[in-house]
């Protein structure tokens, strides 16, 4: 019990500086390892370390999902055990070092084949890396990953990851990662650092005109059958109620409605299980603004 304390004030520690988004000088910075997937269907994502990368065996933090949208977009938040302190430049030195064995080896293959790449997050800044390259029959992989971290103030502001040395994929050899940290004072002001990831270029964004056009002529197919229906059921009524102007006002109050007018009746009827219904809705609202809330902790 006294160890699951311990572990949520860690946790409550750690949570207070990804959320305020400020550091004190030489304060644990955390990178979170997130997806690994082929780049050319960036919906398939799977855990990163579904590949059989080394888990570094520093302390471990557990990651929670945060918000429903976290959880619908496969947000797989995982501690990288990276040692990172907010403004200590760490030079080169190894993370841990992976045997290749049988199956890793298939494994990291496949996913170099398949121009495997990797996402992970610090301070809520997404940052991208290839995991390795083909060259001919050869297969190599990236160990060293090189992180240039901009600084503002007590506040982080960029990210850029390097990939550097290449090391040939073959079995049963050892494959030592490395990382290295360098931080730099940066101009780029807080508020705008997301701003890189909204620039055009950055993603190289395709216009899909394919889809454009095709989404145009369903809504248009789609219009025109509900309105020929539409059409169809209502011409007769209102061929009716047009020929009731000609009666006189008492004679049209008394009649019975009809047609679709008899919809007006449908929204003022109780629902059969009253309670039930009411206590529903108000279950799911209560869901709702709890998730909301949470949601815009995060983005604050
Ligand atoms: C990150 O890369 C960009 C573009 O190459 C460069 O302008 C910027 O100075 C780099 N930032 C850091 C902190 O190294």
């Amino acid at each position: 019990m006294k160890f699951l304390y311990v572990f949520f004030i860690f946790l409550a520690v750690i949570n207070a500086d990804e959320h305020t988004h400020t550091y004190n000088d030489g304060e644990q910075v955390v990178l979170w390892m997130n997806t690994v997937g082929p780049y050319h269907n960036r919906q398939e994502t799977y855990a990163y370390y579904s590949l059989p990368f080394c888990v570094s065996n520093k302390v471990s933090i557990g990651h929670y999902h945060e918000t429903l949208s976290e959880a619908l977009q496969g947000v797989e938040l995982e501690f990288s055990g990276l040692d990172i302190k907010f403004k200590g430049n760490a030079l080169p030195q190894e993370i841990c070092p992976v045997t290749v064995n049988d199956q890793a080896y298939k494994a990291f293959v496949y996913a170099v084949k398949n121009h495997y790449w990797y996402q992970m997050y610090i301070d809520d800044l997404p940052i991208w890396g290839i995991v390795g390259e083909v060259d001919g029959d050869n297969y190599y992989i990236w160990t060293h990953k090189k992180f240039d971290i901009g600084y503002n103030g007590n506040r982080i502001v960029e990210v850029n990851l390097t990939a550097e040395n290449k090391e040939p994929l073959t079995p049963d050899a050892i494959i030592t990662f490395t990382y290295e940290v360098n931080w730099k004072k940066s101009n780029i002001k807080f508020e705008d650092r997301f701003d890189k990831y909204l620039d055009p270029n950055f993603f190289q964004h395709r216009i899909h005109w394919f889809s454009i056009f095709n989404s145009f002529m369903m809504v248009i197919f789609l219009v025109g059958l509900v309105s020929m229906i539409l059409m169809r059921t209502l011409r007769k009524d209102y061929a009716r109620y047009s020929k009731d102007d000609d009666l006189d006002d008492l004679e049209k109050d008394l009649g019975d409605e009809y047609g679709w007018k008899q919809v007006h009746g449908d929204v003022f009827r109780p629902v059969p299980h009253l309670a039930l219904f009411s206590a529903l809705i108000g279950a799911v609202k209560v869901f709702h603004t709890t998730q909301g809330l949470s949601g815009k902790g995060l983005k604050d």
